[in-house]
């Protein structure tokens, strides 16, 4: 590889105090811990979007093929100031958020993928990374847009975002903001988890990312809602 043209082609990376990770007791008493992981984790994260780039229900497909972009473009450092935050229940990969800074005030809020349904995870996830910039990096402003209804009902309803003038990053409908006063103003009501997570879960989950296999994965997605019709 030239690395004089690699060193112009990647951008530069601002540092980041790193996310603490925490512990969210879900609706059924299983325990997820929610972590920041960095460019090593991609690979396997690649291996839990793929199965729902044919998963049009709830744009599914959609958002997991905008994802899978984002975070290959990051572990092939084509991507600024991206970072990924992962939901884990006995080790096993629950879901998947990501945004990047935009500068030392504004955050871009990109991606929500919720590998289980109907447990809220998407939601808990959603809130990690925006306690993330906003409490720990200093942001002043997370910017958001919805690809699917559920996104809209949960991120610009659930939190009573502001509309902002404009286009968001993906380049998609009208986007949202979530400021410091509306995160704090929410957080009691959709910001949950505990620090520190115990040991044993904390080593069980860095351990490793488990995945369940294609079918299993498009089970979970699909499966209940598909039983309930
Ligand atoms: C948006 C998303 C992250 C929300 O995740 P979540 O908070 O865990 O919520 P779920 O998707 O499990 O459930 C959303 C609703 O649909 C219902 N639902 C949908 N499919 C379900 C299923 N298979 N089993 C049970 N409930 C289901 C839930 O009961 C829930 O209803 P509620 O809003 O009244 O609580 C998730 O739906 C997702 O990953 N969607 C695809 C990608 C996407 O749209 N991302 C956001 C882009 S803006």
């Amino acid at each position: 590889m030239d690395m004089e043209l690699e060193a112009m082609l990647r951008p530069p990376e601002t540092p980041m105090e790193p996310y603490p990770p925490k512990v969210i007791t879900l609706a059924t008493g299983a325990k997820m811990v929610v972590r920041q992981v960095n460019r090593s984790a991609v690979p396997i994260l690649l291996k839990a979007v793929r199965p729902t780039l044919d998963i049009p229900r709830d744009y599914y497909d959609v958002v997991g093929a905008r994802l899978y972009a984002e975070l290959l473009g990051w572990y092939r450092y084509r991507v600024r100031d991206e970072f990924c935050l992962i939901g884990q229940v006995n080790g096993y990969l629950t879901g998947i958020v990501n945004s990047r800074l935009y500068s030392p005030r504004t955050c871009i809020s990109l991606h929500t993928l919720s590998l289980e349904r109907g447990l809220r995870i998407g939601a808990h996830l959603f809130a990690a990374k925006m306690e993330y910039p906003l409490e720990y990096l200093g942001i002043e402003e997370v910017l958001i847009t919805a690809e699917s209804p559920i996104g809209f009902r949960r991120w610009m309803i659930e939190y009573g975002l502001e509309p902002r003038e404009g286009q968001h990053e993906l380049g998609g409908a009208d986007y949202f903001g979530l400021t410091r006063e509306i995160y704090f103003k929410s957080k009691d009501r959709l910001v949950a988890g505990e620090r520190p997570v115990p040991p044993d879960l904390l080593e069980e989950a860095e351990a490793e990312i488990k995945l369940r296999d294609t079918g299993e994965i498009r089970e979970k997605i699909v499966g209940a809602k598909e039983e309930r019709r």
